[in-house]
């Protein structure tokens, strides 16, 4: 009867986890989904207290204390910009858990003298494998985007892929020698420790401008990891969450690579990035061509605008100009001027960081226009106001086969009738390649920060 209520209560929190995915699947529902996900969570967590044989709830009691404080202190610090490193940091620890509690399961049957059935011995080796993958996998990505230690851009050598198929082979063997002989427990350590070598040498020679796509492929790896462990302990909610969480991690990473136009082979080993020096100089392409203007100036071009497009980039990220564009497109509508804003699937740092700025700065969704939506508005587009963006507007992607954003679909803003770009300086963005759209025949630079323009421009906007 109690392992009926609490197998009731793992299917109910999972179906609590699938209706929190669907949710947050649009902005206006999103929240609602997040609550249902923590809700649900709460109670596949209260169950399994009830659940297992514990010992001591005071380790149990202090770890909680502490997470808790560890993870709001971490939330509250980090900026909106560094969202990736810490999803990134944060698949690492899902891994890392997987790796130490199969291993602390496996250890317990030592201790009790009994031995793995083939099931959790099997679902052990996966558990190390893939958790150790994920642990150091996921440190490099944060490493990289951190810019910390690890340069960001690929780090590439010879024999690469070789190396890690060798390794993943011997971690396959090891676990094999695990299943065949379960009380063989250092062949676990050692799988865990060649995995982790492993985790490493797959991310190093993935580039910056690929992180993205990793750390998601790294969420669906640490879900997996999970439901793994979760077979270790025969924990129905662990492997129904574990499941979901891999495969909507690999299902945002296909959605991530057709956003950029590339597989995920290609991702995974094409060290893109690496070619970039290979490029024109900077100089070459902007020498004596950039046009640039004044507020007043760009005030008189709008004013004659019926439609304009805002393109928001990474830079309104840092420039948290959010609230000044709100109030800009405020300004222009009431002029009678439509304003919508085009959104480029990977424009930001993170998948839907532009769509929570503009939300959060209350915004409505209905302006916020994809990325198919908005090209096909292009053409009718009198004015473009590229914000903060660069890659995401580079027309080199459809031009140059070489470039590291070869083939990505932009937001094709140099189809409109005119384009301001409003940056800092001519300095390229996240793939580090110039961009020919600065110097284009229709576009004007206004250099600032992405906050101070919009407010002058709002400012000579008043005063035209
Ligand atoms: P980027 O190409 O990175 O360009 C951002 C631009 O913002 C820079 O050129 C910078 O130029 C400007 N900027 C920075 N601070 C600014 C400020 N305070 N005010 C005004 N401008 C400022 O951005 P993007 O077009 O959004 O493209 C995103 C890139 O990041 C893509 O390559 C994408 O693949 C990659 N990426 C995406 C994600 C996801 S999932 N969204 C995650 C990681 C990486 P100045 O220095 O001249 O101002």
């Amino acid at each position: 009867m109690k392992e009926a209520l609490i197998n009731l209560s793992y299917l109910t929190a999972s179906v609590m986890f699938i209706f929190c995915l669907k949710d947050l699947a649009h902005p206006r529902t999103a929240i609602r989904g997040n609550l249902i996900g923590a809700l649900g969570m709460l109670l596949a967590i209260v169950v399994t207290l009830f659940d297992r044989n514990i010992v001591s709830y005071n380790i149990i009691i202090y770890g909680v204390i502490l997470g808790t404080i560890a993870g709001y202190i971490i939330a509250m610090k980090i900026k909106m910009t560094g969202m990736p490193q810490l999803v990134a940091i944060l698949n690492g620890f899902g891994g890392g858990a997987s790796i130490l509690v199969a291993g602390a399961a496996m250890v317990e049957t030592g201790v009790t003298g009994d031995t793995l059935l083939l099931q959790t011995s099997i679902a052990t080796a996966a558990s190390g494998i893939i958790g150790a993958v994920t642990f150091w996998g996921s440190m490099v990505a944060f490493l990289k985007l951190q810019e910390m230690w690890i340069p960001g851009n690929p780090v590439l050598f010879r024999g690469q892929h070789l190396i890690n198929l060798v390794l993943l082979l011997i971690a396959i063997g090891l676990g094999t020698w695990l299943v065949l002989d379960p009380s063989a427990h250092s062949a676990y350590w050692y799988l865990v420790i060649l995995s982790s070598i492993l985790g490493l040498l797959i991310v190093i020679p993935i580039g910056g401008a690929d992180m993205p796509v990793v750390i998601a492929l790294l969420n669906s790896y640490s879900g997996i990891a999970g439901a793994t462990t979760g077979f270790v302990l025969n924990n129905n909610g662990l492997i129904i969450a574990g499941a979901l969480v891999g495969a909507s991690g690999i299902i945002l990473s296909k959605i991530m690579c057709k956003a950029m136009n590339r597989s995920l082979t290609n991702v995974l080993f094409g060290g893109v990035g690496s070619v970039a020096a290979a490029g024109p100089g900077q100089g070459d392409i902007y020498a004596g061509k950039v046009k640039s203007a004044s507020a007043e100036e760009l005030a008189m071009i709008l004013d004659d605008a019926r439609q304009v497009m805002i393109v928001p980039g990474y830079g309104m990220a840092v420039a948290q100009a959010q609230h000044p564009v709100r109030d800009l497109t405020n300004l222009l509508e009431s002029k009678g001027i439509k304003v919508n804003f085009a959104i480029h699937p990977v424009a930001g740092r993170m998948p839907g960081h532009m769509n929570i700025l503009l939300a959060e700065a209350g915004i409505p969704y209905e302006k916020l226009k994809e990325m198919d939506e908005s090209n096909s508005m292009m053409e009718s587009t009198d004015v473009s106001i590229v914000l903060g963006a660069n890659d995401v507007v580079n027309p080199i992607a459809r031009t140059d086969p070489k470039s590291p954003i070869a083939g990505m679909p932009i937001i094709d803003v140099d189809k409109s009738r005119t384009v301001v770009i409003i940056k800092r300086s001519l300095a390229s963005g996240f793939a580090g390649i110039p961009n020919p759209l600065f110097v284009a025949d229709n576009s004007l630079m206004y250099f600032g920060d992405g906050k101070k323009a919009i407010l002058d421009l709002i400012q000579a906007v008043k005063e035209g």
